[in-house]
């Protein structure tokens, strides 16, 4: 799960930002007749809130078909749902009439596509059909991948209260780093990336008897790839049942790559959602989520709200924002709970979305694009969609990744929309105009698969014999400099010999369940004697956000808080430090002097000498491709600017920013990578030091 907050938009996501703040003021100075159906409504409203606070939607709505209408089946209230026995509910999901059509359908091919609206039961019913009918006997598995760590675990735990047992014993799952299952587990779920890594140690998956991969519309890089591995394997076993399912869409396509197998259809059970955008582009949507919400709040009668941001920072922004302003209304409004729901958040955080909400009150879920499709939150009725995700990409030229927000695509927009129609009628609000939709967003989500860093994936496929990639089974190949680009940098890496081939150290570096350059870090660590300390580096590196928490209205104290942990070296040597602060006082009998810093940081170089940068002109320029980068302002190295630099990655904000940079010698590069540097393009223009840019030296601070 990706979740770096841009500050600013940047690139093609500039444009369009750009595009809307022009026309945003432009209409929001005006003066503007609204129309009479959201006369009233907005009157009340503007009891509460100033008139330039609110959002102008277009009152003509566009409604989503529906497949039946509100007096088919009367929705459930959540008290209602609460009172039913769990098995009354499972009797109750969209998959329950097709329970035996399904199974007939499994029992008599090999290879079945499942499309089903989202909600409808694929993912906590299928598993448990399965089991019912004899497919876990012997001790067979089970296996259920998921694309998202969040959904693995809240799946498996929704699953194992069904059956009524131990979360762990028959149902468990399984993620990155950690483990939740045990001998008795029959129904596993788990990461795509981990049922990958499976194949390292079971290649045809002999313990399994059924492999489910869900939400393969998704299509994630580990889900594309498992498609191929796991078409081959069908070929020889026979007895392995695989089921792809999928929300609905692309299953034509899952079905041509797969054979022409079957597709399953789960006949939907969705009602009509009403579609609003806004007459004109929103300059700042984060804003307009908040506004949006409160005016649903106030004018729109019973039901949940739902928000979809791009990731954790953005998410904790809206909920404060939301409280605050909750706060200053007081007994003025009806009491609204906000709910964010990311990656990480901590678990027993996330099971509150799931939670009833009290009569009277109102739940405002906000959410990344996890719940888009993985999740299903009950009672929602209101989708505001502001229309972004965050996304990665790769350029293949340089090797650059980078998360960027840009516009989601129509078929996302939809699937979101979709959320507000499952209890009964709801309503979409699109903070973009109905313009952007039908012009500035792209119909379909690219696959992962063209837009990432294929090192990690073409190592593990390497370690399981498949030497000839170009010609893998992929159902989109890959660039195919990506892959030329992930086989030279293994074989810089010293991964793969110039043949190709998996070198020793290749294969230990596949063991490790981490990126190439991370497990060559940790490994070099041996060479330089500092395993433990790299290792506690690699860990801290991997929390996927900043271990420094700088809320808005705290930005000083913050940054002081952050200083006091400032030591030489860099940013890795900061995390070490960091961690090794609340540590057991008898660990640190052999405190770090600075002498034993430069091994630490040679064992990163070893890893990353990929990353390297060097002080030039207004920045840095990258050593290979002598792109413009700089340091994030959040660095304990922003000030210093050291001639040479190693970062861990880098971020697109405003600019192009490394984020984790440690100073190294230059001479390191060519004992670490004498087949990638030439001592040439190492070579310093001046033999003095250059002036530092910002700020004070150490020497002048005393
Ligand atoms: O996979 P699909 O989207 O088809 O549906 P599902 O995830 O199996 O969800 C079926 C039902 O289980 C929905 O009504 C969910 O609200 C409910 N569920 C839940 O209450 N708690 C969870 N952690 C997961 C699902
Ligand atoms: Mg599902």
């Amino acid at each position: 799960e990706l979740e770096e907050t841009p500050m600013e938009l940047g690139g093609e996501q500039g444009r369009w930002e750009e595009e809307r703040l022009k026309t945003a003021s432009l209409s929001f100075g005006a003066k503007k007749e609204r129309e009479q159906g959201m006369k009233q409504e907005q009157e009340k409203y503007q009891l509460i809130l100033e008139e330039d606070e609110m959002i102008d939607f277009v009152t003509t709505a566009i409604t989503m078909k529906g497949t039946r209408s509100e007096k088919d089946a009367p929705a459930l209230s959540q008290a209602e749902l609460k009172k039913q026995s769990m098995q009354e509910v499972r009797r109750s999901l969209p998959i329950f009439p097709y329970r035996d059509d399904l199974l007939a359908a499994i029992h008599e091919h090999q290879i079945l596509v499942i499309e089903g609206e989202t909600g409808s039961g694929k993912t906590t019913q299928i598993p448990q059909y399965l089991l019912e009918d004899g497919y876990t006997k012997g001790g067979m598995k089970i296996g259920c991948t998921q694309p998202r760590r969040v959904a693995a675990m809240s799946v498996a735990a929704r699953v194992a209260e069904e059956m009524g047992v131990k979360l762990g014993n028959e149902v468990g799952y399984s993620i990155r780093f950690e483990d939740c299952t045990s001998e008795r587990t029959v129904l596993k779920y788990m990461t795509d990336g981990m049922l990958l890594r499976e194949f390292l140690t079971e290649p045809d998956l002999a313990s399994y008897s059924v492999i489910i991969i869900d939400e393969a519309h998704e299509r994630t890089l580990h889900t594309d790839i498992l498609f191929g591995l796991i078409k081959d394997i069908a070929r020889f076993r026979s007895d392995l049942k695989v089921l792809v399912a999928s929300a609905t869409l692309d299953t034509e396509r899952f079905s041509c790559f797969f054979d022409d197998a079957p597709v399953f259809r789960i006949p939907g059970r969705r009602f009509p959602v009403d579609i609003f955008y806004t007459k004109a582009p929103e300059a700042d949507y984060l804003e307009a989520c908040v506004v949006s919400v409160l005016q649903i709040h106030v004018t729109q009668p019973t039901g949940d709200i739902l928000v979809f941001l791009t990731g954790q920072e953005e998410i904790e922004a809206c909920c404060e924002l939301l409280q605050e302003r909750c706060r200053r209304l007081g007994s003025k409004i009806a009491e609204l709970l906000v709910l964010p729901i990311y990656a990480n958040l901590p678990s027993d955080m996330q099971a509150k979305i799931f939670n009833p909400t009290p009569p009277g009150a109102r739940k405002v879920v906000v959410a990344t694009n996890i719940a888009e499709t993985s999740l299903t939150i009950d009672g929602i009725i209101y989708v505001i969609d502001p229309g972004f995700c965050k996304q990665k990409s790769y350029n293949a030229r340089t090797g650059m990744e980078s998360l960027i927000v840009t516009p989601c695509s129509r078929a996302s927009a939809n699937q979101r929309a979709g959320r507000a129609g499952r209890v009964a009628a709801g309503k979409c609000f699109r903070l973009y105009t109905a313009w952007a939709y039908k012009h500035e967003m792209e119909e379909t989500t690219v696959p992962e698969i063209q837009r990432t860093n294929l090192g990690n994936v073409v190592l593990l496929l390497k370690s399981l014999g498949i030497n000839d990639l170009i010609h893998f089974d992929f159902m989109d190949p890959p660039p195919h400099e990506t892959l030329v680009l992930a086989l030279e940098q293994l074989y810089a890496l010293g991964a793969l010999n110039h043949m190709g081939e998996l070198t020793k150290l290749g294969r230990r570096m596949a063991e490790l369940p981490v990126d190439p350059m991370l497990s060559k870090m940790i490994l070099a660590s041996e060479q330089y004697k500092c395993s433990e300390e790299v290792l506690t580096i690699a860990a801290m590196l991997s929390v996927n956000n900043s271990i420094f928490y700088r809320p808005k209205d705290k930005v000083v104290h913050a940054d002081n808080a952050r200083m006091n942990f400032v030591v030489p070296g860099g940013d890795h040597l900061v995390l070490l430090n960091v961690y090794n602060q609340p540590g057991i006082p008898a660990l640190l009998t052999h405190l770090p002097s600075t002498a034993s810093y430069p091994p630490r940081l040679q064992a990163v170089t070893a890893g990353y000498f990929y990353h390297t940068a060097r002080l030039s002109k207004g920045g840095y320029k990258t050593v290979k491709h002598q792109q413009t980068v700089y340091v994030h302002p959040n660095s304990s190295l922003f000030e210093e600017q050291p001639r040479w630099l190693i970062y861990h990655e880098l971020v697109f904000t405003t600019k192009e920013f490394m984020r984790q940079v440690i100073e190294i010698e230059s001479g390191w590069l060519l004992e670490v990578a004498p087949h990638y540097y030439k001592s040439k393009e190492l070579e310093d223009s001046s033999s003095k030091k250059m002036p530092r840019k910002q700020g004070k030296t150490k020497e002048e601070l005393g």
